[in-house]
């Protein structure tokens, strides 16, 4: 529908850009900064409106994004910014119709991202520990996407395992943003299907150390790598072309692996690590210099 209607989450935005947030409701009034606007000149209106407030002042009045929703929508947990939620989606290959694994569920952010990956013919199993967050979670994502039937929420403690009967049907990919994701690895390998795809989010290198390490451990796991993202948004306004002063420079560290079957990746590991005065920095330089 491309009509905003009464209900509905709605973002109005001012000549500088700045979002403001708003669930529309017949007969209540929005204010903003000394100026009011009547929700029921809203209800109604083409998404990409301008709107005029009662002062003069004018916005417009935009259905969000899913990346403008979730950084404006209520938060139990801190949310994952819209360049990773871009990210894991496409790093973490989640693709309609995949059977998807996540926890923690936190505020539905990237829950929210993973249904709309998997579409109408996949599904999400999420897991969070905290009741709270999982019902502010449920709120913030029903409010966006509706009704959501392919999403089984529960608020348990992933560490402690997966329902069996969850884990007996398969996972596609397993998608993790919690602070000990190595406390799932072992319940990962076994829930994910041989050649689906593990992926962590975390914003400290130990915490990175210790997934990667429970990964190695687990046997099962090839393909590991870790990244992170570095978005920076540019000032272009007529001679003044230069990268913009503030970005959010660091959020988290991406982890991903491919489930395969143990033998090739580490073998080959144990080969290098076996080689006498082995530098495995050196002999990466090398590989790179030969390419
Ligand atoms: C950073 S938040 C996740 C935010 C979420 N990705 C989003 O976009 O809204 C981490 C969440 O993991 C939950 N959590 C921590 N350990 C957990 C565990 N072992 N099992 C399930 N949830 C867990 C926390 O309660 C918290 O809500």
């Amino acid at each position: 529908m491309k009509q905003l209607h009464n209900g509905e989450r709605i973002h109005l935005v001012d000549n500088k850009a700045r979002q403001y947030a708003l669930t529309l409701k017949a007969g209540e009034i929005f204010q903003y900064s000394g100026e009011t606007i009547p929700h029921d000149e809203l209800i109604g209106k083409a998404d990409g409106s301008v709107v005029t407030l009662s002062r003069g002042k004018r916005m417009l009045a935009l259905r969000p994004t899913l990346g403008e929703y979730v950084l404006k929508m209520p938060r139990g947990a801190q949310v994952i910014y819209p360049k990773d939620l871009a990210m894991i989606t496409i790093w973490a290959d989640v693709y309609p119709g995949a059977r998807v694994f996540e926890a923690g569920t936190g505020s539905g952010g990237l829950t929210m991202a993973l249904l709309r990956a998997v579409g109408d013919r996949g599904s999400v199993v999420s897991y969070e520990a905290r009741e709270d967050f999982a019902k502010t979670a449920m709120k913030n994502i029903e409010r966006y996407l509706g009704p959501v039937p392919n999403l089984t929420a529960r608020q348990q403690d992933a560490s402690e395992g997966i329902e069996p009967e969850e884990e007996a049907g398969g996972f596609d990919r397993v998608v993790l943003d919690l602070p000990e994701p190595w406390r799932i690895v072992p319940h990962a390998a076994r829930a994910l299907r041989s050649g689906g795809l593990y992926l962590s989010f975390v914003p400290t290198v130990p915490q990175v150390m210790q997934t990667v390490e429970a990964l190695e451990r687990a046997t099962v796991f090839g393909m590991i790598e870790t990244f992170e993202t570095l978005l920076r948004t540019w000032n272009i306004k007529g001679r003044s072309v230069r990268p913009d002063h503030r970005m959010v420079a660091h959020s988290g560290f991406i982890t991903v692996a491919r489930k395969v079957e143990p033998g090739l990746l580490a073998a080959r590991a144990a080969e290098v690590e076996a080689a006498p005065g082995h530098d495995s920095d050196a002999e990466e330089q090398d590989e790179e210099n030969a390419a």
